[in-house]
């Protein structure tokens, strides 16, 4: 068990103090690193050395064949591990079967190209036993940084990444693949399904992590093997911020959702308002006739988009249910509408037309609580696969 200690005091005499920064376990996704496997053995070990830390090291490999397996075994690390993984390929999903795999208290995920400095992971981790839930190596804090020929375009690129994600975390760096965390949290994460390269952004939202210490790393670039990020990761990134978004802000997702067809509805009644009027048919019939005819198709858009989730129950109870619940708002939108059009405002140019979109304000409110909470009320957690 991590128990946090008192800030400020120095590395060394910190790990004398706790146990557990002898206890980690690191998680590389490694795909073609033949060269960089010695080296970053040889680092880590030194490390370990230093510190006299109980480590393992699983280099989580999807298929590279190009002697990965025999330059773990040939280092003589007991420590060291490669798994040759059989499961959907891609450095998210290999990391997070690496942590299920992992068996010490502290979890550590870096890249194999020696891009990361393992020398920081004593700092890590004495954040996390100073009472932070995540560490990150960011390159955009104080003191960090990048090689300098990163060019215009990668430069551009993971900053834009970056401010996508700026409604999900704080945290200046989320791009990054060098992070530490408790083994537990990793445990009581919700449904982990990242899309693509962003693993340090799925886990600090689906493990809600707020507290979240950010060492400057300076960023290497790789000398031996290629980058393995293309435009397809790239585009996969968007697909899984949308999902993030969903997961992080599904209330506001749906209130926003109900304000659009809302909106629909508003062109819809004051249309039929319009068309009534045009037909001289007496106010109250025209005011009347365009909120029935939005109601329908409000009811109808709402099953479908907002509150899609509950598509597989009765359509007539949920009509039923929609007429019930809405009739308060009805009748407020109705009296509100009425009493507008009596106060003088049916004189002025569209006079009706305002009034009506007063009442329509009005009985939006009533609507979506009672529907959100009654009618469409979620009857079992949806994981994030069925959004
Ligand atoms: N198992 C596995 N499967 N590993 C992979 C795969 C894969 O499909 N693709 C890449 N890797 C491994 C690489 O071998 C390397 O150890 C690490 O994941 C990062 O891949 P790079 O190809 O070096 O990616 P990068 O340098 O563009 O991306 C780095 O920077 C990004 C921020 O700019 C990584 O740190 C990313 O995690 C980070 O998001
Ligand atoms: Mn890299």
């Amino acid at each position: 068990m991590l128990e946090p200690i008192e800030a400020g005091l120095s590395i060394p005499s910190v790990l004398a103090k706790i146990d557990v920064l002898s206890d980690l376990s690191i998680v590389i996704p490694t795909f073609h690193e033949v060269e960089n496997i010695p080296i970053i053995l040889d680092r880590i070990n030194r490390l370990k050395e230093a510190y006299d830390l109980t480590l393992e090291v699983l280099f989580m490999d999807d298929g590279s064949n190009d002697g990965s397996v025999e330059a773990v075994i040939a280092s003589g690390y007991s420590w060291a591990k490669l798994i040759e993984r059989t499961g959907p390929r891609g450095l998210s999903a290999a990391v997070i079967d690496g942590f299920e795999r992992a068996r010490y208290t502290v979890l550590i995920c870096m890249d194999c190209d020696l891009s990361h400095p393992v020398e920081v992971i004593p700092q890590m981790v004495l954040a996390l036993a100073t009472g932070q839930q995540f560490a990150v190596g960011s390159r955009y804090v104080s003191g960090g940084s990048t090689d300098d020929d990163w060019g215009i375009f990668r430069y551009l690129n993971s900053r834009v990444a970056t401010l996508l994600a700026r409604p999900l975390t704080k945290v200046s760096d989320p791009m990054s693949g060098f992070f530490a965390m408790r083994r537990e949290d990793f445990l009581n994460s919700d449904d982990l399904n990242p899309v693509g390269y962003k693993i340090a952004l799925e886990i600090i939202v689906k493990c809600h992590f707020n507290n979240v210490a950010e060492i400057p790393i300076h960023f290497s670039d790789r000398i031996h093997g290629e980058s393995k990020l293309t435009l397809t990761e790239q585009l996969k990134y968007l697909k899984h911020v949308r999902r993030l978004y969903l997961h992080s802000f599904s209330n506001a997702m749906h209130l926003l959702q109900f304000l659009v067809v809302g909106a629909s509805g508003v062109v819809v009644n004051l249309s039929v308002l319009s068309l009534l009027l045009l037909l001289n048919l007496p106010d109250t019939i025209c005011l009347a006739g365009g909120i029935a005819v939005s109601v329908v198709t409000n009811f109808l858009l709402n099953r479908r988009f907002t509150f899609s989730y509950a598509r597989d129950r009765s359509i007539g109870k949920q009509f039923l249910g929609f007429i019930s619940v809405s009739s308060f708002g009805i009748v407020v939108n109705y009296l509100v509408a009425m009493s507008a059009s009596k106060s003088g405002l049916a004189d002025l140019t569209y006079g009706l037309h305002l009034s009506a979109l007063a009442g329509i304000s009005c009985g939006m409110f009533f609507n979506y609580i009672g529907n959100r909470y009654v009618v469409f009320r979620k009857t079992r957690i949806h994981s994030d696969r069925a959004k």
